[in-house]
């Protein structure tokens, strides 16, 4: 049965960065929400430039968009043996709206992790963060800096620093966060679900957890 899990946080938390690891590890799909918003925007679909409104005030895309985005996605080939959601569900309305996509296709939310990691700390990791143009790779210039500045290491592209990494935007989303995405940590504690990662240490280590807590 294909396998899904679904990984929890506030922006800056290290989702991105441990999803991709995670997902590759276990053979699983790695979808990111945000990832597919700003492919949609270089691609400049309607559906990027309707989220890119609401993106750059740090501030939800609606439900709607949003869930039939990741139908779309999850119904993909290599979706068959399950997929990494991250970044969705973001709301209680698309956690019920990924239960019954997953309970479609003949399955359910396996667990959900969740990043914990204090305000002050995302911060710092969200204005050092630079991403490359090419893959999203992830890289912190303090952190976890490129081998050369500017350039992926993994795939030669320039990395760049994303428009709602900025200060202003950045306390917005975590306040976003805070009102529309937090509810969901007692919605998945309810269904049995949820398990909590100290997400405040070395990459290496968060990431030695995360696996620990998906593969039992
Ligand atoms: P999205 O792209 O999903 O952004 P986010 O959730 O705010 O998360 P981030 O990508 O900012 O952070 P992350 O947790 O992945 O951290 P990362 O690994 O990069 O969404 C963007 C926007 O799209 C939203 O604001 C919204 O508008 C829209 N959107 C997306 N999904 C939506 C949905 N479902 N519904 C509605 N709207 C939606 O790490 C951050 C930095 O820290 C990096 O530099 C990294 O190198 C560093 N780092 C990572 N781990 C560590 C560590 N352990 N120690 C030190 N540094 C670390």
């Amino acid at each position: 049965m294909a396998t899904y899990i679904v990984l929890l946080g506030p922006p800056g938390a290290g989702k991105g960065t441990q999803a991709k690891l995670i997902a590759e590890k276990l053979g699983l799909a790695h979808i990111s929400s945000g990832d597919l918003f700003r492919e949609n925007l270089k691609a400049q679909t309607e559906l990027g430039i309707l989220a890119q409104s609401y993106m750059t005030k740090g501030e939800l895309v609606p439900d709607d968009v949003t869930i039939a985005m990741i139908r779309d996605r999850l119904s993909r080939p290599d979706c068959a043996q399950g997929a990494l959601l991250d970044g969705f569900p973001r709301t209680p309305a698309q956690a019920d709206a990924l239960a019954t996509m997953l309970a479609s296709l003949g399955g359910s939310v396996k667990c959900v992790p969740l990043i914990a990691v204090p305000a002050a700390v995302l911060i710092e990791r969200l204005s050092g963060r630079w991403s490359c143009r090419a893959a999203g790779h992830v890289y912190h210039e303090k952190f976890n800096p490129p081998k050369q500045a500017g350039i992926c290491d993994l795939d030669g592209s320039e990395l760049y620093q994303r428009e709602d990494d900025k200060l202003e935007t950045v306390q917005n989303r975590i306040a976003v966060y805070e009102r529309q995405t937090a509810p969901l940590i007692e919605y998945y504690r309810q269904r049995g679900l949820l398990v909590e990662v100290d997400g405040a240490r070395p990459i290496e280590e968060v990431g030695a957890d995360l696996l620990a807590v998906v593969t039992r």
